[in-house]
């Protein structure tokens, strides 16, 4: 059995779209693609041309980041757009299912839904830290045949927790011809554990997911890339839009990767982690603080006293924090991304006026 069998079966049968730029990639006198012959605004990039599809530099750069083969790789509009075009190409509307695990990234449920397939879901609990409780996504999974993509987070957003090895191993195992198991990997940066993307020679059934969002400063890029074998990316082209990546997002992108930034990019890192710390130690011994879930990425998820009420109070102070008022597993929680120095001194004066009674 082949990844094409698990895939839906009109996205196998179809004939995919071939854009102007695909069959004749940009040289010569271009009136292929009914593009204007000069741009207004000069700019990298010509403007009024449509871009490469995947542009061969970026995908060659990301490739040689990320550690796998250029044909490997797939660059999406952050990983949202990978999320969606998983969940496209896999599951069958009112047939299949994925799996995730709450509390979650809240987009592989909405990617779901969109689908029209169901979700599956292993709670986390409170009790253990919202750690993966890794019997209960086994015994689910090999329970529901329906399940066609199953999401796993490391480190996962909003508790912070990172997969091991082992257990991924045991799942792509069990899932190996029934199911992609998606690895989420947008925080791995964070994490002192490595990447599981030398796992995808060995599991056609591996997906993984990275972005330049998070540790790459880049959340306005939206420039992300899903990581697996060939004949995965292939089924994922079939339905990627055409020309995904806006030419002056490739110029930034190329920038970013150039060898020059590595370094900035690891001060950058080296800023957030020792910033993690001075944010753990404002929340200590604070009255209202119940507990502190650090995690291995750049944010700490904390269970307080009133969550609704100081969250309102921050944002009234002009300090943002994210609430979870829709999710019953989270009413207590609340998350704090890491900010600069000067922004945590701004929340700790925020919290030392909550406590002593505003
Ligand atoms: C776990 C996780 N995956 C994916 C994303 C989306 O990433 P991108 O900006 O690349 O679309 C986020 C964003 O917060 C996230 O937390």
């Amino acid at each position: 059995m082949g990844i094409e069998d698990l895939a839906r079966p009109e996205i196998v049968a179809m004939k995919p779209y071939s854009s102007a730029r695909k069959e004749a990639p940009g040289q010569g006198i271009l009136l292929n693609a009914n593009e204007a012959p000069r741009p207004l605004l000069s700019q990298p990039g010509r403007l009024n041309r449509y871009p490469e599809p995947q542009p061969a530099e970026l995908v060659a750069r990301l490739a040689s980041l990320y550690d796998v083969r250029p044909d490997q790789i797939l660059v999406t509009r952050g990983s949202d757009e990978g999320i969606d075009l998983l969940v496209r190409v896999f599951c069958r509307a009112g047939q299949d299912a994925i799996m995730q695990c709450p509390p979650t990234f809240g987009m592989y449920r909405i990617a779901a839904r969109t689908q029209g397939a169901d979700t599956v879901s292993v709670l986390r609990s409170a009790g253990q830290e919202f750690k993966l409780d890794q019997e209960s996504v086994l015994e689910a999974f090999a329970g529901d045949s329906r399940i066609k993509l199953v999401f796993l987070t490391s480190p996962n957003n909003p508790t912070g927790d990172s997969i091991g090895r082992d257990f991924l191993r045991r799942l792509l195992e069990l899932s190996r011809n029934r199911a992609i198991v998606v690895l989420d990997e947008a925080y791995i940066e964070f994490c002192a554990s490595p990447s599981a993307s030398d796992l995808i020679a060995e599991y056609e059934n591996l997906v993984v997911l990275r972005t330049m969002s998070k540790a790459w400063a880049a959340a306005g890029l939206r420039c992300g890339s899903v990581l697996a074998q060939s004949s995965v990316i292939a089924l994922l082209q079939r339905v990627i839009a055409p020309y995904p990546l806006p030419s002056p997002v490739l110029s930034l992108a190329l920038r970013m990767l150039d060898e020059t930034m590595l370094e900035q990019q690891q001060l950058l890192m080296q800023e957030i982690r020792e910033n993690k710390g001075v944010l753990i130690h404002l929340l200590d011994n604070r009255k209202f603080i119940r507990q502190v879930i650090p995690g291995d990425a750049n944010f700490v998820l904390v269970a307080v006293d009133d969550a609704a009420g100081l969250l309102s109070y921050c944002a009234r102070k002009g300090v943002i924090l994210r609430g979870f008022p829709a999710d019953p597993l989270l009413q207590n929680y609340l998350r704090i991304s890491v900010g600069s120095k000067p922004e945590l001194e701004k929340l700790a004066s925020v919290f030392d006026a909550w406590e002593n009674g505003r």
